[in-house]
């Protein structure tokens, strides 16, 4: 529909090849399993040596003794780095010196900060050897008590939460709206620390030519971290190469830099060698961020009807001694649903922990888990089918700006995933389904959102007169399928099919192609790389137009299209020319375009943009054992512009499953004593593997997002695990009438 605000926004602006929107299996996906994909840790430059960080085992204090020459005198080892004699930082690893940067442990002096912390590093010609010199080291401490969970932790109002979200927001009067109210209910959620864990642990090697700096490591904002590492240590940002063609997951802890990485590169340059260090995975649990635990209330007030009169959310959330990154949980309750009075508030608090950071949908994760809890309960408060309450207070604009949505299908979203799962034989009351078997059926039900943000992305498209392109951004792939839907993208802008096209990414001599996180760099590289492909074929027309020996002669450039290696023009299909004879006739081995992908500043002052979707989940519960299986999802999301339906699919179950991790298994365990992670492997610290999921759907819905960027894509990676903790706890209640208050779900909250 065209809207009289902005007529030149009617449907997608940009017309895509057949290219996109093919279900194209994942173009790495043969070099990672015949392994031929080298991950950071993979590569061995000559002269290669390793380093080994050893942890403080207490959470707070100092360290007053190092057993340095114990650990010199095994053999293998090169060197000991202490803050005693590590090489200067230009920067100071605790000041924050642009949006992204945290504060970091590099060895800056002797004080702990929490367990785990690195307070020296070890230098050997083996791992082994840099192992047991790490061991040998003995540290002894001055140690004041560990402060960790909420009860020990020091309160504060913290000025800005996530990353420079608004802490605390308004609208209309929520007093009135909570004693205008015929009833409001209050639900008490609490969340745990929750650690990335991405398969592939943090790794770096590091190599030092004179002021040159090349670095392997798995990074999600390649650009960005390389002009940060060169401020570190003081060099033109040129002089840095930062690789990261393959990451084994990134979820947001590798999109900043972090204290190991830091020190990897001082200790290349103590020794002259190229370093190695590859985390171990109890070594994952500190230095390199995690989710901080929350603690909300919600509080509801509704009419009779149904309609909220009232959405109150203030989430208590945990950060470290040193720095502030706090969950903007209660932000989640800003844009899904409408309230003529909102308040959503933050409170931090301090514990001797590492700094927490993004982490998989960061807010809305944890936010959503509460805010769709609150909503199953007043929607029983009122006697209502979840659903239907849900739908009696949908946004038709943006709850919390006011702003038309630029594109939302959620409610279409409802309707094909509540029709897949089968929701409306769905009893009222709970406690009223069994399986065959005598198991405790439950149905629940949560509504996903997630922000369609946009980075800065550049791209350079370089057409050869081979009939070839070589299109470049320095994205990164970690695991979503970017080398794939980057590729379509960038053969369709340069009319190419992409056996046709050679597609590079994850390297820091390429264009900057932003941030691969928010669920933004589809979007935001995508943009970039179509219109780099634009550019070189604007150029390629123009030089047709003016050659007399061209069919497209004297066609303006607006009347050519590009198609399969050819230009035609739009009025004329019986006229067109080769890119290859273009080339050729004007003596042109290459040509290149540029480009950056972009938001129209006027539709995002008028527009709020946003994905959506809905999730349904059905649990079995053994009535004796309370042992919770999640057997079905269904989740149907709308989020624009679908490049690659079936990695899109895969994203969005991925998402559900994390959901799944979020409410039954996934839970960081300290010690309340030492501080020290107590659960730090993978046997400890669960995830679900495929027996924990055995059925779950994603349904792409249509939607045409006329303005959320040129391309009208939107992201799909995060989005899913926002509604379904939500879910999953509505159907644990519905199968056994008893309420979640803290997650993940453990057993014994069932019982009695
Ligand atoms: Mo994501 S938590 O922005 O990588």
């Amino acid at each position: 529909m065209p809207d009289p605000m902005n007529p030149a926004a009617s449907g997608h602006h940009v017309r895509l090849g057949s290219n996109s929107g093919q279900p194209m299996t994942r173009r790495d996906g043969a070099a990672k399993v015949t392994g031929t994909a080298t991950y950071a840790a993979d590569n061995r430059p000559e002269g290669l040596v390793h380093a080994v960080f050893a942890g403080a085992s207490i959470a707070r204090g100092r360290v007053t003794f190092l057993d340095v020459a114990a650990a010199r005198a095994h053999p293998g080892v090169i060197e000991i780095m202490t803050p005693d004699n590590r090489p200067p930082l230009h920067v100071n690893p605790d000041e924050k010196f642009h949006a992204f940067a945290w504060r970091t442990e590099a060895l800056q002096d002797d004080t702990v900060r929490y367990a785990g912390q690195p307070i020296a590093v070890v230098i050997a010609d083996t791992l082994e050897a840099a192992t047991e010199g790490a061991r040998l080291l003995a540290p002894l401490y001055a140690s004041d008590p560990a402060r960790i969970g909420f009860d020990q932790g020091t309160r504060y109002d913290p000025p800005a939460v996530g990353i420079g979200a608004e802490a605390d927001f308004a609208k209309g009067d929520l007093a009135a709206g909570l004693s205008a109210a015929a009833q409001v209910t209050e639900t008490r959620i609490t969340t745990p620390l929750q650690y990335h864990n991405a398969m592939e642990p943090h790794a770096i090697v590091a190599e030092w030519t004179e002021d040159r700096l090349t670095l392997d490591t798995p990074n999600q904002a390649i650009v960005m971290s390389r002009n940060a590492f060169a401020q570190y240590f003081d060099i033109p940002a040129e002089n840095v190469t930062l690789r990261s063609p393959y990451l084994g997951g990134g979820f947001g802890s590798k999109a900043i830099i972090v204290g190991p990485q830091l020190l990897a590169i001082l200790a290349a340059r103590m020794v002259q060698r190229p370093v190695k260090l590859v985390l171990r995975r109890d070594q994952m649990f500190g230095p390199v961020q995690h989710r901080g635990a929350t603690q909300q209330v919600v509080r509801l007030g509704m009419e009779a009807t149904g309609r909220l009169t009232a959405l109150d959310h203030h989430a208590t959330a945990s950060t470290s001694s040193f720095d502030d990154f706090i969950e903007p949980a209660a932000n989640a309750s800003h844009n899904l649903y409408a309230s003529p009075s909102i308040r959503t508030r933050h409170t931090g608090v301090r514990i001797d922990t590492g700094t927490p950071g993004s982490m998989r949908a960061p807010g809305e994760a944890s936010g959503s888990a509460a805010l769709e809890c609150a909503m199953d309960e007043a929607a029983e408060a009122l006697g209502l089918d979840p659903l239907e309450f849900r739908l009696r207070n949908y946004a038709e604009t943006d709850p919390a700006s006011g702003k038309r949505f630029s594109a939302k299908a959620l409610r279409d979203c409802y309707a094909q995933a509540a029709a897949r799962f089968g929701w409306a034989d769905r009893p009222l009351a709970p406690g009223q389904m069994r399986d065959e078997d005598g198991l405790l059926v439950g149905w629940g039900m949560g509504t996903c959102l997630f922000p369609a943000p946009m980075f800065p992305a550049r791209a350079r498209a370089v057409l050869r007169a081979d009939g070839t392109a070589v299109v470049e951004t320095a994205g990164a792939d970690m695991g979503q399928g970017a080398w794939t839907a980057l590729a379509q993208i960038a053969a369709d802008g340069v009319g190419l099919p992409i056996d046709k096209v050679v597609f590079h990414s994850g390297s820091s001599d390429q264009p900057d192609g932003g941030v691969a996180g928010g669920s933004a760099h589809t979007a935001s590289a995508g943009g970039a790389l179509h219109a780099a492909g634009g550019d070189a074929i604007r150029q390629l027309a123009e030089i047709a137009a003016a050659d007399p020996d061209s069919p497209l002669f004297g066609t303006g450039n607006t009347g050519v299209t590009a198609r399969d290696g050819r230009l035609y023009r739009s009025d004329d299909d019986s006229r067109s020319d080769s890119y290859s004879d273009i080339m050729v006739r004007a003596g042109l081995t290459e040509l290149t375009g540029t480009g950056s992908g972009a938001r129209d500043p006027a539709n995002e002052e008028r527009r709020a943009m946003f994905s959506h979707g809905a999730v349904f989940a059905e649990v079995k519960i053994d009535p004796e054992l309370f042992q919770i299986r999640v057997t079905r999802m269904v989740g149907a999301f709308a989020a624009g512009r679908i490049i690659n339906p079936h990695l899109a699919t895969s994203q969005l179950t991925g998402g559900m499953i994390w959901g799944l991790s979020f409410a039954l298994h996934e839970e960081g365990v300290h010690d309340l004593r030492t501080g020290r992670a107590m659960n730090a492997d993978l046997a400890g610290y669960h995830v679900p593997v495929n027996a924990d999921a055995p059925s779950v759907e994603a349904i792409l819905v249509d939607e045409t997002d006329p303005y959320v960027n040129a391309l009208g894509i939107k992201g799909v990676g995060e989005i899913g695990i926002t509604g379904t903790v939500g879910a999953i706890a509505n159907a644990v209640w519905h199968a056994t009438g008893k309420r979640v208050s803290s997650f993940p779900i453990h057993i014994d909250a069932l019982m009695g």
